[in-house]
């Protein structure tokens, strides 16, 4: 929750993380006087109730009373909890995330990423525009030679290192570039000379490119920024792809490849994931949509989240060799943690994706047999079994009832059919083997994603006192920055505890955004969320008098709560502090008089 991270680095993000742009990403909006509105993404409505707020970086919906930040926007939206969807933010507008309350390397470390980011991009251009000269034929013909169009290569920003130890080194230091910082963005290498000699004890450094003689496949993340880059050998040899390793700016256990044309096709309903770079641009070429590759086969828990942040469903294309095929029962494992829709593509004679579409093209990729969990599974069981014995039948179908638990009646037939040709046991009996039987409810799994419905949030009632109705209006005022200084009341001049808890976050320098993000109750994020909405402000002056007069019924009201008090105190006091209290008691009359 908030405060895990410095509230100064919190904020800074929430201005960074462009609310309305972030927002349009998800719902068109139109502008209306200094807000923005559209369609409630959160309830079904034909109106647009919606309204985005980029002043006080706030959205509420005045339907459904949905407010918060962009933050909570995010959390929403992505099914994310806070501290991912700060991470996730960050990570969009390239603000590191702080590890404790205090990072006092955090403004280094930002322009550093920064830097490692602008150098990575550089390389890319140098890569690409490489392609296309003497230096880069060979990789040029490579690739033509597999069949890529200057489309595809242009779409993928492919390029070619040149044969050379320092071509990429010079160029990057001429753009100002430091050795360090190439190093540090795994563009060059560094080797200690294994020679030192007697009178040179300091053994001499040698830096040289780390892509040579290689295609290049840029790495680039969602939101277009080159992470690393993936460099194959042109022809036969070790190894096969080179990649960036681990740096400050890429991970490849958080990211795929081709995440930016992801995010750029947007309405997709489902992603095909694929293990190589080759497999992606191919597929890409013959028109299939969606395809990203988690390079290698290592599926990660992140990598899944990721996908299903973009859609509900993915189908594995992965190769059908042994380790492709491995690989899917772990991907099947992962996606089903991660709550997404998996099927399996079934991938004749162990070709790759990318072989697969080039002899069949696009229409026998999308014809190609799409396996469910479970049918994968069983046929994945079926190969450790001899059903041609009895004890082999028998065990199969222990098996079996395993990956069957949990299934629809409708899906679980169909297996069920199979499953008593292949063992001769009865349906009776391979029923009662999965544990199923006809009363239980059966668990529907749904894997779509669906907006949180936000029927929790009910419509809080107006709050009706006279004086609360002046405290609020003075919120408002104060938020939205239309109180002059020399109007600003005390804290102590409220008495409603919501405002002037309110009042004390905003008094302390809380963003309106902030302090809708901490309200806790569906009623308490619709009420703050309608106080930091600026009041219609044609006459600022009549506004003033409005919010003098609030301050007034404050102050008589916290007066005349005074004065009750004491009078009714007054003759159960020792007779030392009576006197106490009757002074006390004139000065507040003559302050309630004054007003
Ligand atoms: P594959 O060996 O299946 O290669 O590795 P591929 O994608 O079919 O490559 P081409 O078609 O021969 O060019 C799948 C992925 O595993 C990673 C790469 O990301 C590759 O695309 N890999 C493979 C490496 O990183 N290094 C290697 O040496 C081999
Ligand atoms: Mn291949």
């Amino acid at each position: 929750m908030p405060g895990r991270y410095p509230e100064a680095w919190i904020e800074e993000l929430r201005e960074r993380a462009d609310l309305v742009q972030i927002i349009s990403s998800y719902v068109p909006l139109k502008k209306k006087g200094k807000n923005y509105w559209g369609l409630c993404p959160f309830h079904g409505e034909k109106t647009a109730s919606f309204s985005v707020n980029p002043e006080g970086r706030f959205y509420y919906c005045f339907g459904c009373k949905a407010g918060g930040s962009v933050i909570n926007f995010i959390m929403e939206m992505e099914h994310m909890s806070y501290g991912e969807a700060l991470k996730y933010l960050a990570d969009m507008v390239h603000m590191p995330v702080p590890q404790l309350e205090e990072d006092p390397d955090y403004q280094q470390k930002q322009s550093q990423n920064e830097r490692l980011l602008n150098a990575n991009r550089e390389a890319a251009r140098f890569f690409h525009q490489t392609l296309f000269t003497e230096a880069g034929r060979q990789s040029l013909e490579y690739l033509k030679g597999r069949g890529l169009n200057d489309h595809i290569i242009r779409r993928f920003g492919l390029g070619a290192a040149p044969d050379s130890w320092d071509s990429l080194l010079k160029h990057l230091l001429s753009l100002g570039y430091t050795a360090k910082e190439l190093e540090l963005a795994g563009l060059t290498v560094v080797k200690e000379a294994e020679n030192a000699t007697e009178t040179s004890p300091a053994r001499p450094r040698r830096q040289y490119d780390m892509f040579r003689n290689r295609a290049m496949f840029p790495i680039i993340d969602a939101h277009g920024y080159v992470r690393g880059f993936g460099g194959r050998i042109l022809g036969k040899g070790e190894p096969k792809y080179l990649n960036t390793s681990d740096t400050p700016v890429y991970n490849k256990r958080l990211g795929v490849y081709a995440a930016n044309l992801l995010h750029k096709e947007r309405h997709l309903d489902h992603v095909v994931l694929v293990e190589g770079y080759m497999d992606v641009i191919a597929l890409s070429q013959y028109g299939v949509k969606g395809v990203v590759a988690t390079l290698g086969t290592s599926l990660t828990d992140e990598q899944a989240r990721l996908i299903k942040r973009y859609v509900p469903k993915v189908y594995l294309a992965y190769d059908g060799d042994s380790a492709g095929q491995h690989a899917i029962l772990r991907g099947l494992d992962i996606f089903r943690n991660a709550g997404v829709d998996v099927h399996v593509l079934d991938f004749p004679d162990g070709l790759d994706p990318d072989e697969f579409i080039r002899k069949e093209g696009l229409e026998g990729f999308e014809s190609l047999p799409v396996l469910s969990p479970e049918t994968y599974r069983l046929r994945r069981l079926k190969e450790s079994y001899d059903l041609s014995t009895k004890e082999g039948r028998t065990e199969y179908a222990k098996a079996a009832g395993s990956i069957l638990k949990n299934l629809q009646p409708v899906e679980l037939e169909n297996h069920i059919q199979d499953l008593m040709l292949q063992t001769g046991f009865s349906r009776d009996v391979l029923l009662a083997q999965i544990g199923y039987s006809k009363s239980e409810a059966v668990p529907v799994q749904t894997g779509t994603r669906t907006v949180s419905p936000v029927s929790r949030r009910v419509p809080s009632s107006q709050p009706s006192n006279e004086h609360v109705r002046g405290e609020e209006l003075l919120i408002s005022l104060f938020a939205t920055g239309k109180l002059p200084p020399d109007e600003l009341m005390d804290e102590e001049d409220f008495t409603d505890p919501f405002l002037k808890n309110v009042f004390h976050a905003l008094k302390s320098g809380r963003s309106p955004a902030a302090i809708i993000e901490m309200q806790k109750t569906p009623e308490d994020i619709d009420r703050a969320s309608r106080l930091m909405t600026p009041p219609p402000a044609e006459d600022t002056n009549e506004l003033l008098q409005l919010a003098r007069q609030g301050i007034h019924t404050m102050r008589a009201a916290r007066l005349e709560e005074e004065i009750a008090q004491i009078t009714k105190s007054m003759s159960a006091l020792p007779p030392a502090e009576q006197l106490q209290a009757m002074t006390r008691l004139m000065e507040l009359q003559k302050m309630r008089n004054q007003i």
